[in-house]
């Protein structure tokens, strides 16, 4: 199939978005998180910092709201938080990428190109996955971070493996490598390396990691990246079964750290650690800011349950970026990137006092669909048994609560009486005696940055009618409260 076949996917593509765009439902569309103009997306694929732009693209369904075949949506940002639409980058015209056009990364190479890499799917029995998957990986390249040219396969791995998938591309030195998930022959859960000179030619390094768990059989967007003198290797475990608090999702998403070098295993320094404590967080990719930030986004989302924003004519959105570091107990910290305050308007400091036994205060009487609250609370001085916020609370009495529960000495995200909707709520632990929480929260998401980011917690919700209040609420007790400060924010979109 010639470019022109690509072209004209891409022309069909982009039809079947603007008729989505024509007739979406805006209840829960985000305002400053990024997701599609219409259409269901995944995960956030080939982040790089490209042309004096940032470029986030990601995994696409642009003719309807479910999951169908991938193709890549595009966005992009001088300042990582207004974000302009791009073109759809990628749709699926070879017979390599038959089916879809799969998750993957970006470099950019010596002469100054973006070079993508991405899987190439096809169902063995081309309708479903009850015959297995052909997956290779392909490679894509473009001049000016919009338009690309399809170079074909890179990686053909040996054909019977069912999963083989998500190619995450990074320089160490002169050599350029590749980490991607596997299904081995024994069905275990792998992460397989691949090396290059030339990013054309690749050959297969090591197993670079076997997930300990045997029940675990793939590990989905593995990445591999340095952070201080460690090297983390984030993915996404399937098959692991709910332990307590742990693997409660349909899909988790976590690390490992460790060292590795060029031309060497990677030596693990901790067992699974998780990644977001949240209901929805997955597939999370990083990659390097020009001022050497490790920064991620992931896919607020997953496949297991209906989502009911998909009545809307869209489906999916990714977190905001998160900046990376490893703390001195080898677990990664993540929070907000530093240009989200950014998006900050019409901020009040309510400064610091005493929350009274069960008293409620109104924080916001309406617009609380998009606004971020900054909270500490020195626990040593309350007594209350909860203390946090009421998002999303709208007059019929509706809300999404985020508490820190000194019974449990953990900070929760609870649905139980968002409106519509996945129920159920979600914890992370804290361990210090203050509570200092950054909340955002977005028309159909709320994300919680708990203690600097020792911890987070991401929920997509889909509140109810009405304008949106938030209050801020304490149960059984009284808390001593030593900074509140709630700030509105704009729109991240250049254009809607
Ligand atoms: C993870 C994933 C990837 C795959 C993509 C397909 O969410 O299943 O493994 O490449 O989504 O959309």
């Amino acid at each position: 199939m010639s470019a022109d076949d690509h072209r004209a996917a891409l022309r069909r593509a982009e039809t079947a978005v603007t008729g989505l765009r024509a007739v979406r439902g805006d209840r829960w569309y985000p305002r400053f998180h990024i997701a599609a103009a219409g259409g269901w997306i995944n995960d956030p694929n080939g982040l790089c910092y490209f042309g004096g732009r940032y470029h986030v693209f990601f995994q696409h369904h642009p003719f309807g709201s479910a999951w169908g075949p991938m193709h890549w949506g595009h966005v992009s940002s001088a300042d990582l938080v207004t974000w302009r639409r791009e073109p759809i980058a990628l749709a699926p015209s070879l017979e390599a990428d038959r089916d879809g056009v799969f998750s993957g990364s970006a470099v950019v190479d010596d002469d100054g190109n973006l070079v993508v890499f991405y899987t190439g799917h096809r169902w063995r029995n081309g309708v479903d996955e009850t015959d297995g998957n052909l997956q290779v990986q392909c490679m894509a390249v473009s001049r000016n971070g919009v338009d690309f040219d399809k170079r074909g396969v890179v990686v053909t791995g040996p054909a019977e493996l069912p999963h083989f998938r998500d190619p995450k591309v990074w320089r160490t030195g002169d050599r350029y490598f590749m980490v991607f998930g596997a299904c081995s022959a024994t069905r275990r859960g792998e992460v397989w390396l691949y090396h290059s000179a030339d990013l054309a030619h690749w050959e297969f390094d090591r197993v670079l990691y076997q997930d300990p768990d045997p029940g675990v059989y793939m590990l989905e967007c593995p990445d591999l990246f340095a952070l201080g003198e460690h090297w983390v290797l984030t993915y996404c475990p399937m098959g692991a079964e709910p332990d307590g608090y742990l693997f409660r999702n349909g899909h988790n998403a976590g690390y490992v750290v460790g060292d590795w070098a060029p031309g060497s295993d990677f030596r693990p320094l901790t067992g699974y650690q998780v990644g977001d404590w949240g209901a929805e967080y997955y597939a999370p990719q990083s990659f390097s800011a020009p001022d050497g930030r490790q920064l991620s986004f992931a896919w607020m989302g997953q496949f297991d349950y209906r989502i009911v924003t998909a009545d809307d004519g869209w489906c999916g959105q990714l977190t905001i970026p998160r900046e990376l570091s490893l703390g001195p107990d080898l677990r990664l910290r993540s929070r907000p990137a530093a240009e989200l305050t950014a998006l900050r308007r019409n901020s009040v400091d309510h400064g610091a006092f005493e929350l009274g036994r069960n008293e409620d205060r109104v924080l916001l009487s309406r617009g609380g669909e998009c606004c971020e609250i900054e909270l500490t609370v020195d626990l040593r001085a309350g007594t209350a048994e909860r203390i946090g916020l009421a998002v999303n609370h709208t007059p019929g009495g509706h809300e999404t609560l985020v508490a820190y529960d000194d019974l449990a000495r953990r900070v929760l995200l609870d649905r139980r009486s968002t409106g519509f909707g996945e129920r159920g709520y979600r914890s992370a632990p804290l361990d210090t005696d203050e509570l200092r929480l950054r909340v955002f929260v977005d028309r159909g998401s709320v994300e919680v940055f708990i203690g600097d980011g020792a911890a987070t917690l991401s929920s997509i919700t889909q509140p109810a009618d009405g304008p949106r209040s938030v209050q801020l609420y304490c149960e059984s007790g009284t808390a001593a409260v030593t900074g509140l400060v709630v700030h509105r924010l704009r729109s991240g979109w250049e254009q809607d």
